[in-house]
């Protein structure tokens, strides 16, 4: 019997989303009669029923490029039960779609807040699966998730070649890498690219600390230190502040982002010189690593797996060397930290790099 797939790539985009297209795609129309109906922008495309059917050449050719083929876009969770422009309830818009699309599943490929919008539209009782991407592999339930790996790559060559220039001119450089929430990016690249320090949102750090880094290296004649800081990270005073304050008081603040911060008062704390770079959107952006496009590819062809056996509620995840489904309602929006004991943030210390804690 014919089954009618949805597809919908949703949030920020990350390498390794046309290869995790590519594997759904192809595994289901090797196992079964497929027909594959892509949905424009994520969410905004089911809600609106901005969707065609498409061709299986349409899928040839995209295993190594980096972006999506079907576009995205970030819909937050929290409107998700509002009004449309029209005045339409979002979630009863997409269940209409849905049917009009006459599909049998729908497959979300996105990163927490897609899995939160995936889990309600199952719970409504639409059949629905979930591949986890995301550059922050902050999703519960899997080690890893799909763009993590490449955008480790990016970054740790942004610290390789900053240690260059940093060591010429004896400079701190304070390398500012994506993660607003979760350390997890800074963390696998700092430590790839090694740096002196690590700042995360999981380890609030004191500038007294990375400053007595510095000035320990100058000491020992090391007259540069690299220090990797996630976009969230914050320190003591301000994760005692609560969200909404934090934010306000970095909006006020003279520094357009956490790394300036840094650079600034390190060069007042310890006289030395110091610069920030910002690698930003460039760590989501280009042809996925080979990891990334095996996991992609596994998660896919799981999924198609589910598919044939109509096993429905549950997103991909990966466990040590297997590929598993672990049900939407159990992990959909439940953060995956950092631990200060999990293995690489112990080896980290172990090889004295400062969390500036
Ligand atoms: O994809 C996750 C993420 O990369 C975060 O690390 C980052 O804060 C955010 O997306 C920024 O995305 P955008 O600028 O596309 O909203």
């Amino acid at each position: 019997m014919k089954k009618r797939i949805g597809i919908l790539t949703a949030g920020g985009d990350c390498p390794g989303l046309n290869a995790a297209i590519r594997g759904v795609v192809r595994a289901s129309y090797h196992m079964f009669d497929a027909e594959i109906i892509g949905i424009r922008d994520g969410y905004r495309g089911l809600i609106e029923g901005d969707f065609s059917r498409m061709e299986e050449s349409q899928f040839s050719n995209i295993l190594t490029r980096g972006g999506t083929i079907l576009g995205t876009s970030r819909t937050p969770f929290s409107q998700m039960r509002g009004p449309n422009s029209q005045g339409f309830d979002k979630i009863d818009e997409m269940k209409r779609n849905y049917r009009a699309m006459k599909l049998d599943c729908l497959v979300t490929l996105g990163g927490n807040g897609t899995h939160k919008t995936a889990s309600l539209l199952s719970e409504e009782g639409l059949n629905v699966i979930g591949l986890p991407k995301t550059i922050d592999n902050d999703i519960a339930g899997t080690d890893y998730t799909f763009g993590f790996h490449t955008a480790v790559e990016i970054a740790t060559d942004v610290i390789d070649r900053i240690h260059t220039t940093a060591a010429s001119h004896g400079r701190v450089m304070v390398v500012e890498l994506m993660g607003n929430k979760s350390g997890w990016l800074t963390l696998y690249a700092g430590v790839a690219g090694g740096a002196d320090v690590i700042l995360l949102p999981e380890f609030p750090y004191d500038i007294h600390k990375v400053a007595e880094v510095v000035n320990e290296r100058v000491m020992q004649k090391k007259f540069f230190t690299i220090i990797a800081v996630a976009e969230g990270a914050m320190d003591k005073e301000e994760s005692e502040m609560g969200r909404k304050k934090r934010e306000a008081a970095r909006t006020e603040s003279p520094y357009n982002s956490i790394s300036h911060r840094i650079a600034a008062q390190l060069e007042e704390i310890c006289g030395v010189e110091a610069r920030s770079v910002v690698p930003g959107h460039i760590q989501r952006g280009g042809t996925p690593c080979a990891y990334d496009r095996v996991l992609s590819t596994e998660f896919g062809t799981h999924a198609a797996r589910m598919i044939l056996e109509d096993h429905y509620g549950v997103t991909m995840a990966v466990k040590g060397r297997s590929i598993i489904a672990n049900p939407l309602k159990d992990v959909a929006g439940v953060a995956k930290p950092v631990l200060w004991d999990g293995p690489l943030a112990t080896s980290a210390r172990d090889i004295n790099i400062s969390f500036g804690v």
